[in-house]
């Protein structure tokens, strides 16, 4: 078989647009493109949407993260309060929500380090490095599943996973704000950064969404994290397929607080699967939001 020129040309575009994003921005801003950069690259990204910008030098830009007190269109928002386990709004596997606490092992500390959590046997380890992974695979990292990054065992389906928080659209409007900021504060442009948004917004943000699959070997499943009664209702919606939408009960409303660290940190460490609850969304969030950043520099 004979290539003209033409040909050749379009198969050299073919095999550049063949790298994955992952891949690229690892060359990128961290040069070598092995498993420790990719990884190290996803880090910085989800860290950062998470308690906000922290690394230097930054372009400029912002990022208050989700886990900070906001209004989102002059709305009071505090998504904290899911990781924190102020709200019984982890799906531990039962019919209604539970009590977790995400921030059990450090805080932002450890993050503010390009780490997961201070240690390796805590919700928010799990929590962090199921994200990474998640990230990892969604990205397309060419090194995801092999020495140095381990694959995604959570669940798939961000409805189940969130499904006991009954996000709002002002809740899930933040998140993907703050993943667009996040996006943005790593060089994205505006009209990427709106792109993301959009996307985000069509994926989660739509009550009664059908099943789709978002992991590229994941089966299609229900995805929808925003499921209160404000959320814009999606084009193919398949409302039957979801549960009725109950609010989760607040552990600290009555005066007394039963989300102490050590309540939390006594989760069983087979919890892998809904450990990835909240950061389940961003993770999902930030691998969408990855598409279409171009390259640094
Ligand atoms: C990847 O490259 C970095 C240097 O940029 C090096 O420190 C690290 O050990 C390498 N990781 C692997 C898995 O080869
Ligand atoms: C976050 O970004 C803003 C804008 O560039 C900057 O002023 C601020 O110092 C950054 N925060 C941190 C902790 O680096
Ligand atoms: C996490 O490590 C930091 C120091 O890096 C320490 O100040 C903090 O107390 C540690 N927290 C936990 C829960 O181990
Ligand atoms: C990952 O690969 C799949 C299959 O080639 C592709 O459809 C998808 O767009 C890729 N995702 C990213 C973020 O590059
Ligand atoms: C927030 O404001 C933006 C811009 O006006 C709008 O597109 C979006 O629908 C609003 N979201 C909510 C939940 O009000
Ligand atoms: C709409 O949903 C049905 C099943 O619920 C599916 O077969 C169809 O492909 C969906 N259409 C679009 C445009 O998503
Ligand atoms: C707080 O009070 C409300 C109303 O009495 C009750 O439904 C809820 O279960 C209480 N929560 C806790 C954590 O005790
Ligand atoms: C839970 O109760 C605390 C303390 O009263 C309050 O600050 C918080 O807004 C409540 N959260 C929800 C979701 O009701
Ligand atoms: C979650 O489920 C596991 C396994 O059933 C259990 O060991 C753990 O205590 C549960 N965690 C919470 C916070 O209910």
């Amino acid at each position: 078989m004979r290539f003209s020129i033409k040909h050749l040309s379009l198969a050299i575009f073919g095999l550049a647009s063949a790298e994955s994003i992952c891949d690229k921005y690892t060359t990128a801003l961290l040069k070598e493109n092995n498993a420790t950069n990719q990884l190290k690259l996803i880090t910085l990204v989800v860290n950062t949407a998470v308690i906000g910008n922290y690394t230097k030098p930054n372009v400029g830009i912002k990022v208050p993260g989700i886990l900070a007190a906001a209004k989102y269109n002059n709305t009071d928002v505090n998504l904290a309060q899911y990781f924190s386990g102020a709200l019984e709004s982890t799906n531990n596997g039962s019919k209604s929500g539970v009590s977790v606490n995400f921030l059990d092992d450090g805080g932002a500390t450890p993050l503010q380090l390009n780490k997961p959590a201070n240690g390796t046997s805590s919700n928010q380890y799990k929590l962090l490095t199921h994200l990474y992974e998640f990230f990892g695979a969604v990205l397309n990292c060419s090194q995801y599943g092999k020495s140095g990054f381990s694959s995604y065992s959570g669940d798939t389906s961000m409805y189940e996973v969130h499904k006991f928080m009954a996000l709002d659209a002002f809740e899930v409007g933040y998140f993907i704000q703050q993943v667009g900021m996040s996006a943005a504060s790593f060089g994205v442009s505006d009209s990427d950064a709106a792109t993301v948004g959009n996307t985000l917004n069509a994926v989660f943000g739509h009550k009664c969404a059908a099943a789709a699959a978002v992991l590229p070997s994941a089966k299609e499943e229900l995805q929808a994290i925003c499921i209160a009664d404000d959320c814009p209702v999606a084009t193919n919606a398949s409302c039957k397929s979801y549960d009725p939408v109950v609010k989760p009960t607040n552990t600290t409303a009555n005066g007394t607080s039963t989300t102490s660290a050590s309540a939390a940190g006594a989760t069983s460490t087979s919890n892998g699967v809904q450990l990835t609850s909240h950061l389940g969304l961003v993770i999902a969030l930030l691998c969408i939001a990855m598409v279409g950043i171009p390259p640094f520099g």
